[in-house]
């Protein structure tokens, strides 16, 4: 089939309130909308105004009401716990009317804020829907995030109750949450009214009295509810992501735009039907999860999985291609982070002939940049299209990609292919002019952003302006840098700000400076991404100890690593760190941060004509030896 990709994306630039008022038309509404675009408070949007919703009744009753009950809505397969669980449409509405009705009893309604700690079980996603069947506000966050990181969404949410479990489990280890939260909250200023804790059979937390609630006596005296309406505009969820300094930013989802958006999404760029398996093997703490394990795939009536395990170690290589097996996944979605964990443990790709792929349609790769020579080699190992595609916590939904569902345009190994209808993506210079086609610059999205995308920032309408809508007026910076070649497909370099993506976990190198900076003995610092062979970038740091400081540099750089362990998260894989004398920097004092970065690649470049002192890039290069850097990659 010629694809429609082009003709669609012009026409829902020329008419965004033709193109999303017929999209909308797939949703039920408990009132119509009075304005598909609301560009009264520009250069804030609102999308359905006036439109009254619920996002659980469109992701579960809406299918019951049309027979879809007995069909799978959820699989649970956890290799790390030798579980497998089914939910039935009517199984999954039943247990989330009811979980919502726990939540009522604890005095949660409209607009309350839920903060979900939690690890990949299913419970998870019964809270999640739970919130949305109730119009509360629920934000998850992801469990490998470390109580400081906790108590710094718990103090900006400040919710009313905070959701979570004894524990989650990482390969053969059994990692507590219950004290993370509650050192989280003796951190926070905000104090929630209750925490209800799934106690699991891996280990049982110790409860705070007057406080903790079992979530097993939670539900005990609860009853169904019947789902509320919302506004169109009203917030489904808050997730919180990496900003440039260690604030992290609440992105806001509304109800009536995101689902309008993921619905459409589901077959026009996955090529997904009700009824059939997609796998997007995120955790639900990032929006990949939050848009494709959860809600995506439930508002189009198919069945989600939800997988508590690695790709490897669970038990071997072999992982994902049992699972696809074994639950006939017909599409797959994960990070390149993934494949490259795969090929190192089987590099021929023996382990996927064990298994019948057959159902397997197309692998969705997304969340980092992905290189040429793994999409090559998943495709080659599958025999499936591979789809590289580009998008943003903020935006919820791909910004660039190749379109299934649109009729599939040439691969180009590199690119996500072109900008997704609803987007008006353009690459403008450091003045905000349109480069030439093929030239490099600040990747931009003309405003308005498409249904789906973040309105603004949790209480924070001036940071959402400052933050993204100012520096290029009338535009959406994105902070990724890249070009757009004369085929109009789009290719992604890397970002322009600090922000950096560990196995397609996104932190921010600022963030980690400042928890480094914390240490008594240090003057000054640097963190800055080296390429990784599996992760694709890990960061490094560099500091300066303060005057006087005599103690062994060994000690003091197990203790950094341990600081951003304890701060950040294990997840920020900070490893390793280097004492210098001084950081490299210009005769203006600016940390050639770029320039370190260069040397950690491998590439050596000349020293900056601005640099104060040359020399100094010697004894970076001689510590990025000492922690094994350039690695080959
Ligand atoms: N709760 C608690 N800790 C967690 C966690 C969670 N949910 N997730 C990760 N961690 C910890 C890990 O245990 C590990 O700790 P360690 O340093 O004590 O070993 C650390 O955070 C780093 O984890 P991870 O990045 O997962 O590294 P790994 O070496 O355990 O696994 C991969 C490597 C490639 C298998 C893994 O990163 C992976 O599956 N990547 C795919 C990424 C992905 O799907 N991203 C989704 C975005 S679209
Ligand atoms: P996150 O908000 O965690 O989804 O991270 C978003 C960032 O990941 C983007 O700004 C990009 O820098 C990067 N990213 C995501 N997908 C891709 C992709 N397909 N190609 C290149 N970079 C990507």
């Amino acid at each position: 089939m010629a694809s429609i990709h082009p003709d669609l994306h012009e026409r829902s630039l020329r008419d965004p309130e033709g193109f999303w008022g017929i999209a909308a038309e797939a949703i039920h509404w408990d009132r119509r909308w009075d304005k598909v675009l609301d560009e009264s408070r520009a250069p804030l949007c609102r999308w359905f105004s006036g439109g009254s919703l619920n996002t659980c009744y469109n992701a579960l009753d809406v299918h019951i009401e049309r027979g879809r009950g007995k069909q799978r809505a959820l699989i649970y397969d956890s290799p790390v716990t030798n579980t497998v669980r089914e939910y039935t449409y009517n199984e999954l509405r039943d247990l989330v009317a009811r979980f919502a009705g726990a939540l009522v009893l604890q005095g949660v309604s409209k607009g309350d804020r839920v903060v979900i700690y939690m690890p990949m079980v299913p419970e998870t996603v019964i809270a999640m829907l739970a919130c949305a069947r109730i119009g509360a506000v629920h934000s998850v966050v992801f469990g490998g995030f470390a109580s400081h990181e906790l108590a710094k969404r718990i103090d900006d949410a400040r919710p009313k109750i905070i959701l979570s479990a004894s524990c989650g489990i990482e390969v053969n280890r059994t990692l507590p949450y219950k004290p993370l939260l509650d050192a989280a909250i003796d951190m926070a200023e905000h104090k929630p009214r209750r925490c209800v804790i799934l106690q699991r059979p891996q280990l049982t937390a110790s409860l705070v009295e007057g406080r903790d609630l079992d979530w097993a006596d939670a539900l005990a005296n609860a009853s169904a509810v019947d789902c509320v309406p919302c506004e169109a505009t009203d917030p489904l969820y808050v997730l919180y992501t990496s900003g440039t300094t260690g604030v992290p930013k609440g992105v806001v989802r509304d109800h009536g735009g995101h689902a309008v958006a993921l619905k459409w999404s589901m077959h026009a760029i996955y090529g997904i039907g009700s009824g059939e398996v997609m796998w997007a093997a995120a955790d639900v703490g990032w929006a990949v999860g939050h848009s494709y394990t959860v809600y995506g795939p439930l508002l189009k009536g198919a069945t989600t999985l939800l997988y508590e395990g690695k790709p490897v170690g669970t038990p071997d290589a072999g992982a994902f291609w049992r699972v696809c097996e074994q639950h006939g996944v017909n599409v797959l979605f994960t990070a390149p982070t993934t494949f490259r964990a795969i090929r190192k443990e089987d590099p021929r790709g023996q382990m996927v002939g064990k298994y019948n792929l057959a159902r397997l349609r197309t692998l969705f790769l997304a969340g980092e940049r992905c290189d040429p020579d793994t999409l090559l080699w998943a495709e080659a190992v599958l025999g499936v299209p591979v789809i590289d595609h580009w998008w943003q916590t903020e935006t919820g939904w791909p910004i660039a990609a190749n379109c299934v569902g649109l009729g599939m345009l040439p691969v180009k190994p590199g690119s996500p292919t072109r900008a997704v209808p609803g987007f008006d993506v353009s690459v403008v210079d450091d003045d905000g002019q349109k480069t030439p086609t093929g030239h490099v610059g600040n990747v931009v999205i003309r405003l308005p952003l498409p249904p789906g995308c973040l309105p603004t920032l949790w209480n924070n309408d001036d940071g959402f302006v400052k933050s993204y809508l100012t520096r290029f007026p009338g535009h959406y910076s994105t902070s990724d840098a890249g070009f757009i070649d004369p085929d109009g497909y789009i290719f992604i370099m890397g970002r322009t700000d600090d922000i950096i993506n560990v196995a397609g976990h996104r932190l921010s190198t600022g963030g980690m400076e400042e928890v480094i900076s914390g240490h008594p003995d240090v003057a000054e610092c640097a963190v800055i991404a080296a390429p990784d062979p599996v992760k694709g970038e890990v960061p490094v740091g560099f500091v300066v100890l303060k005057a006087g400081v005599e103690r062994d540099a060994d000690a003091i750089t197990a203790e950094l690593v341990q600081r951003v362990r304890d701060d950040i998260g294990a997840l920020a894989c900070f490893r390793s760190v280097a004492v210098l004398h001084r950081l490299p920097k210009t005769r203006s004092g600016k940390i050639l941060r770029g320039t370190m970065k260069k040397l950690a690649g491998g590439i050596d470049i000349a020293p900056p004509a601005t640099i104060d002192d040359p020399a100094i890039l010697d004894e970076v290069r001689e510590a990025l030896r000492r922690m094994g850097y350039p690695r080959e990659v």
